[in-house]
């Protein structure tokens, strides 16, 4: 059965679990994860300029054997070097992806951006006008960064992907209202943090009871990991997870296929998250 896919306000549509080649995989070879993780079910991959392993990921891609249409790729915006444009860069990009284009470019933070994010946004609507972005978007980006973007765009971003789990939800439900009023979508990362970040709080024993009582009443496992996942997923909020084990991708994959959770089920992870704050990947979160 195909993956969910969640609608983008500019017509295309995103699946709604995808495959990171950030934390772990940073820098490494992930050709055989990539195919790997393609083989396993995944057709959403997200990859970073600043990864620095475009370029495997791409081999990836064209090892995997599957067409080039059948998956969404995601690539994201670093930084501009003297001279360059955000063409450029993608360009760039695209080369090392062997791909002619990528379903989803993100600036991926806008801290690399202080004074001039309106201008990259425009450059950003001039790489989708032109096809070699189909969708574009922001990362790590707060109300006020989207405010200055918003203020003069003619594309609104169709994603922003931030770190998002329960013990984020008090800080952040406010953005992912913000994002929703606005026809953006948001995209999480960390999300299974809670478990292995920063475990023992009550999400992970939550997570784990209401696992149990699934797997009750569903007759398979059901894991804490995918009570997370479908945690987000109530919520219209796609998520980027990642493993170096194919168990592990087929079982984050195989909670697509679970039941929903109950409202009640949600609102006591939001509770149980609220009672701790955890923010676990500061680096390009803006600090002011
Ligand atoms: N936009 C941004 O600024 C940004 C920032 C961070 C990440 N991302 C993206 O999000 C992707 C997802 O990364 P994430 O790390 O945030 O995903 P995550 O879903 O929060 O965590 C996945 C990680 O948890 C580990 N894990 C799972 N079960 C575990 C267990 N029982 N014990 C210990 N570790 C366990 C996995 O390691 P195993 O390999 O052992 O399964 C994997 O490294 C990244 O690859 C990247 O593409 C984006």
């Amino acid at each position: 059965m195909p993956i969910s896919l969640v609608k983008l306000n500019d017509g295309n549509s995103i699946p709604w679990i995808g495959y990171g080649t950030g934390t772990a995989l940073f820098k490494q070879d992930c050709e055989k994860l990539v195919v790997s993780a393609i083989h396993s079910g995944f057709t959403h991959i997200d990859g970073a300029q600043m990864y620095s392993n475009e370029n495997s990921l791409g081999a990836g891609v064209v090892s995997s054997g599957k067409s080039r249409t059948e998956l969404f790729v995601t690539t994201k915006l670093l930084q501009l070097g003297p001279g360059q444009s955000v063409r450029d860069t993608l360009v760039k990009s695209l080369q090392e992806l062997k791909t002619d284009y990528v379903n989803l470019f993100l600036v991926h933070t806008p801290t690399n951006f202080v004074g001039r994010l309106k201008e990259t946004w425009k450059e950003m609507e001039a790489v989708k006008a032109e096809g070699l972005a189909k969708s574009i978007g922001v990362s790590n980006f707060r109300q006020k960064e989207l405010e200055v973007i918003l203020g003069n765009a003619t594309i609104i971003p169709a994603v922003n992907q931030i770190e998002f789990h329960p013990h984020l939800y008090k800080e952040e439900r406010e953005l992912v209202e913000y994002n929703r009023e606005r026809g953006i979508v948001t995209s999480s990362f960390g999300g299974l943090s809670p478990l292995f970040r920063s475990p023992g709080s009550a999400v992970d024993e939550l997570a784990k009871s209401i696992a149990a009582r699934l797997s009750k009443e569903t007759g398979q496992a059901v894991s804490d990991s995918q009570v997370l996942l479908l945690w987000a997923k109530k919520r219209g909020i796609v998520v980027i997870t990642t493993s170096t084990k194919t168990e592990r991708m087929k079982e984050y994959l195989h909670a697509d296929k679970l039941p929903e959770l109950t409202d009640d089920d949600v609102a006591s992870i939001d509770e149980a998250g609220s009672l701790e704050t955890h923010r676990h990947f500061s680096g390009f979160y803006p600090k002011d």
